[in-house]
């Protein structure tokens, strides 16, 4: 992907690593899904570590790179339903705060966004879209106040 982005684009200035999905699984159970919860930080954990290494190169080309990691309100606060999934945020809450000033000297900036229970699919599968405590946001939202911050330069 990083070759073809290379080719077709001449590089890369932002790379936002968004990608996820959340598991709700029963720790109690011993007929749980396993695949499932490997996948989980496969996807989640170990695949923004790996995109990073494979744009690196990219990145520091760029003179304005910037690496988004979308984490999770969850990475600070444990989501019972979701066991892996806070785990798998908290995992990458504490490599973004580590990458931070190994990347500052080459250039590439690294933000954090660390939603709140926002209107998409991946709430909806674990009901806590309909609890009228948690109030999802539109997604919309979140994308203006993310452009917001970014612009005034909060990391
Ligand atoms: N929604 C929330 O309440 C909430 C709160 C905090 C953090 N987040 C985080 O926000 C990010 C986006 O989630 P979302 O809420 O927008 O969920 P979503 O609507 O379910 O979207 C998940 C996205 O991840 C992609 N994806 C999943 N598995 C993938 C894989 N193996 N390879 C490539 N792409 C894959 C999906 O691509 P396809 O459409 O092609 O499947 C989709 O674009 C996630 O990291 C999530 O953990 C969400």
């Amino acid at each position: 992907m990083a070759e073809t982005v290379q080719n077709q684009f001449g590089g890369i200035d932002v790379l936002i690593n968004n990608a996820g999905i959340m598991t709700l699984v029963d720790t109690g159970n011993e007929y749980n899904d396993l695949n499932k919860q490997m996948q989980e930080i496969e996807i989640n954990y170990n695949s923004p570590i790996r995109v990073l290494h494979y744009f690196l190169p990219l990145l520091k080309k760029s003179k304005n790179a910037v690496l988004v990691n979308v984490s999770s309100g969850l990475a600070y606060v444990p989501f019972a339903q979701a066991p892996v999934y806070s785990g798998t945020k908290s995992a990458l809450h504490f490599w973004t705060l580590g990458i931070r000033p190994q990347l500052k000297p080459h250039g590439i900036k690294v933000i954090e966004l660390l939603p709140p229970v926002v209107d998409t699919p991946l709430a909806h599968g674990a009901d806590i879209a309909e609890d009228d405590n948690l109030k999802p946001m539109p997604p919309e939202r979140l994308a203006d106040i993310f452009w917001k911050e970014f612009i005034r330069g909060k990391e």
